[in-house]
C-alpha cells in the first residue's frame, strides 16, 4: 500500500524514480509525486490522480535534472486524493521532501506540538509531520540519517519513510517498521523502493531491512543502523532477486491480470517443483518445523484476508480429509480481537502473496505471542509475514502485478494441498500410496489448467452479454462454495457489481428471495463421481433456481451430462479430484470477472479504492 522509490547516483533520478514508480503503481494510484535534489535546493511535482496526471505535470513543468530524488505513489488514509495531500510532503522551508506507507498513530500530538512551535502545515496528511520534525532534527545534528532516528523513536503506528534533504544532495535516508522497504545495489548508484519490482531493471542485488531501522543510501556506500543508532549489519538480509525485469512486463498481454491468468500452469508447476522426490514423498525441508512438533499438533489454525483468505477455506477441507486434525479458518482482521484459543499444539498457517498484509501480520504476531507455531505461506521472497513466521513454504508465482489476485491464488492451493498431504504423511493419518496417488493428480494439475485456459472463449462472449447487469451470483458446494465467494469477490473488485457467493444448500434459507427473472447465477458443479450426492444436491438447487427464472451459467467437469439440461451457459472443466477441482473451476471465473470489468470499461489491473498490499489495518 503506497509505493515509494528513492535512487541516488549518475543517472536522472527523475528517470529512474517515474520508472519505478510505474512499477510500484499497483501499490496505490490515488496521487503521486516526485522531489529532486538539484542546484542546492529541492524540485518536486506531485498531481492526484494517476501516473499520467504526474508525468503531463512534468511535461508542463520539468524538473532539473538531478542524480538524487525520491518518488510515491500513494494509496489514501489520512486526507483525500488531493495534489496538496500527494507526498512528497515538505518542511516549512523547502528543504526537506519525505514520502510515507503506513500510519503514524500519534501524528495529531505531533502536529499539535508544531504548531505551538510555529510550524505551519498546509495538508490534511500524517506524513507532513514528519517533514517538519526532520526539518528540526536537522538543523541540530545537520546529519539527515541521524535526524531520521531521532524521528522515528517518537513516531507510533506502522510506516516506511524516505526522505532527502537539500543540504546533503548525495545521501537518500530511508526508515522501515512493518511496513516494507528494500535497498537495491548498483555500481556507483543505490536504490530504495516498497517491492524490489521497482529497480530490478538496474540491479538485481537486493538488500531487505528490517524492523525499527533506518538506512543511509550513498553512491558507494549503504549504510543501515536501528532506530537508537547502533549498526545493524547482523541484521540485514542480502540477496539476489531471481527474477528478471521481463516477469514484470504485460508480455504482448492487454493487461497483467490476463497475464497471470496465462502463467497459472507454469505457476502451479514451480510451485509444486522439488516438493516431491522420486518416490513421490513430499519433501518440505524448508518447512523448519520438525516433524515430531508437527504430530504434537491438535489443531490448525488458517489467518489470511481477500483472495488468500478463500484458499484457506479451501485448505481447511483438504487439511481436515486428509490429516483428521480439526482445522479452523479466520480472517486475519478479525483473528486477534476474539481472544482466539491458542497455544503450542496449535499450528497457524498465514497465508498472503505479498507477505506484507498488516491485518495477517498482526495475527500472526498475536498468535505467536500466545505461544503457536506458524507457518507462512508467501510469494514474495524476504517480506516480513515470512521473516516473522517460524517457517515459512514459498509459493512459486512470480510477481504478481494486477490487483486482483490470480495466479497467487492457485499457487496458494497448492502450498496447502502440499502442507495437508505432508502433514498426512508425518502424523501418518494417510498411506504412503494414497499420498502419492493424490501427488500424481496434482502433477498433472498444470496441464488441466492450461486445457481450461484454451476454453475462455466462449466465457468472454458471455461476460460481454452480460455487461449490463447489476449482480451476478455465485453458488457451491464443498470446496466449490469458497470458489464461489472468490469468484463473486473478483466480479465486486473488478466488475464493480454486486455479487455474492453462497453455500448451494443456504440458498433457501433467504438468498433464494433474490432470484429473479434472468438474473445471472454461476454454479460451480462437483464432480458426479465420489461424492455424488453433493452433486445431485446441487443439481437440485439449479433446478430450484431455474423454477424462479435465474439464469444459470454453470461449471461442470467435462463428461457430468445429468447437469447439461439444467445449464443455461455450461462451461466445462477437465476431471480432476473433488478436492483439487479448484484449481479448474476458478480459472473460468478470473476470465468471466476481468471480461465483465473490460465490458464496463473499468480498468482491469488497477480498480478503484484497492490497492494490492494493504500494509493499514
Ligand atoms: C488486498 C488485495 C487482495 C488480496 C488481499 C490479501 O485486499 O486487493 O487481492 O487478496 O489484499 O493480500 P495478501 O498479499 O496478504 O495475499
Amino acid at each position: 500500500m503506497c509505493g515509494i522509490v528513492g535512487y541516488v547516483g549518475a543517472q536522472s533520478a527523475l528517470d529512474v524514480v517515474l520508472a519505478g514508480l510505474k512499477r510500484l503503481e499497483y501499490r496505490g494510484y490515488d496521487s503521486a509525486g516526485v522531489a529532486v535534489l538539484a542546484d542546492g535546493g529541492l524540485a518536486t511535482a506531485k498531481k492526484a490522480g494517476k501516473l499520467v496526471n504526474l508525468d503531463k505535470e512534468l511535461s508542463a513543468r520539468p524538473l532539473p535534472a538531478g542524480g538524487t530524488g525520491i518518488g510515491h505513489t500513494r494509496w489514501a488514509t489520512h486526507g483525500g486524493p488531493t495534489d496538496v495531500n500527494a507526498h512528497p510532503h515538505l518542511d516549512g522551508a523547502g528543504r526537506v521532501a519525505v514520502v510515507h506507507n503506513g500510519i503514524i498513530e500519534n501524528f495529531a500530538a505531533l502536529r499539535a506540538e508544531l504548531a505551538e512551535r510555529g510550524h505551519e502545515l498546509v495538508s490534511e496528511t500524517d506524513t507532513e509531520v514528519v517533514a517538519h520534525l526532520l526539518a528540526e532534527s536537522f538543523s541540530s545534528c545537520a546529519d539527515l540519517a541521524e535526524a531520521m532516528r531521532l524521528v522515528c523513536r517518537r513516531l507510533e503506528g506502522a510506516f516506511t519513510l524516505v526522505a532527502v534533504h537539500a543540504d546533503e544532495p548525495d545521501v537518500v535516508v530511508g526508515a522501515r517498521r512493518n511496513s516494507p522497504l528494500v535497498v537495491g545495489v548498483g555500481e556507483g548508484e543505490a536504490f530504495l523502493a516498497s517491492d524490489v519490482a521497482a529497480f530490478i531493471a538496474h540491479t538485481r542485488a537486493a538488500v531487505e531491512l528490517g524492523q525499527d531501522q533506518v538506512v543511509e543510501l550513498r553512491r558507494d556506500r549503504i549504510t543501515v543502523t536501528g532506530f537508537d543508532g547502533r549498526p545493524a549489519d547482523g541484521d540485514v538480509r542480502a540477496y539476489h532477486v531471481d527474477w528478471d525485469a521481463s516477469a514484470a512486463e504485460k508480455d504482448g498481454h492487454d493487461y497483467f491480470m490476463l497475464k497471470e491468468i496465462a502463467e497459472q500452469p507454469k505457476a502451479v508447476a514451480d510451485t509444486l517443483l522439488g516438493r516431491i522426490d522420486a518416490a513421490g514423498s513430499l519433501r518440505l525441508d524448508e518447512v523448519r518445523i520438525s516433524a515430531s512438533e508437527l504430530r504434537e499438533m491438535d489443531k490448525v489454525v488458517i489467518v489470511a484476508c481477500g483472495t488468500a483468505f478463500h484458499a484457506g477455506l479451501i485448505a481447511k477441507y483438504a487439511i481436515e480429509h486428509w490429516t483428521r486434525v480439526p482445522c479452523e479458518v479466520e480472517l486475519a482482521s478479525e483473528f486477534r480481537y476474539r481472544d482466539p484459543i491458542l497455544d503450542p499444539r496449535t499450528l497457524v498457517v498465514a497465508i498472503s502473496q505479498s507477505g506484507e498484509t498488516m491485518d495477517t501480520l498482526m495475527a500472526l504476531r498475536h498468535a505467536r505471542e500466545q505461544g503457536a507455531k506458524v507457518l507462512a505461506i508467501c510469494n514474495t521472497n524476504g517480506s516480513t509475514i515470512p521473516r516473522e513466521s517460524d517457517a515459512v513454504l514459498y509459493t512459486h508465482a512470480g510477481p504478481e502485478v494486477a490487483v486482483a489476485s490470480t495466479k497467487a491464488f492457485l499457487t496458494q492451493l497448492v502450498a496447502c494441498y502440499l502442507v495437508a498431504l505432508y502433514l498426512g504423511q508425518v502424523r501418518g493419518t494417510q498411506w504412503g500410496d494414497e499420498i502419492q496417488a493424490v501427488v500424481r493428480d496434482l502433477s498433472r494439475i498444470a496441464g488441466a489448467v492450461e486445457r481450461v485456459l484454451h476454453t475462455m472463449q466462449p466465457v468472454r462472449q458471455l461476460a460481454r452479454t452480460l455487461a449490463q447487469k447489476d449482480t451476478v451470483l455465485f453458488l457451491g458446494r464443498h470446496v466449490g462454495y469458497p470458489v464461489a465467494l472468490e469468484g463473486a469477490l473478483k466480479l465486486k473488485e473488478l466488475a464493480y457489481m454486486h455479487a455474492e457467493g453462497f453455500a448451494a444448500g443456504e440458498l433457501k434459507h433467504g438468498p433464494i428471495a433474490l432470484i429473479e427473472e434472468d438474473l445471472p447465477v454461476v454454479v460451480v458443479v462437483p464432480s458426479p463421481r465420489g461424492r455424488s450426492v453433493l452433486h445431485d444436491k446441487i443439481v437440485s438447487n439449479i433446478q430450484e433456481i431455474r423454477a424462479r427464472g435465474a439464469r444459470t451459467i454453470v461449471i461442470a467437469e467435462e463428461g457430468d451430462e445429468a447437469v447439461a439440461p439444467y445449464a443455461d451457459h455450461l462451461i466445462r472443466v477437465p476431471v480432476t479430484p473433488t478436492l483439487l477441482q479448484p484449481l479448474v473451476a476458478t480459472v473460468p471465473l478470473q476470465v468471466f470477472a476481468c471480461e465483465l470489468a473490460t465490458a464496463r470499461g473499468n480498468e482491469v489491473d488497477q480498480p478503484r479504492n484497492l490497492a494490492k498490499s494493504v500494509t493499514v489495518e
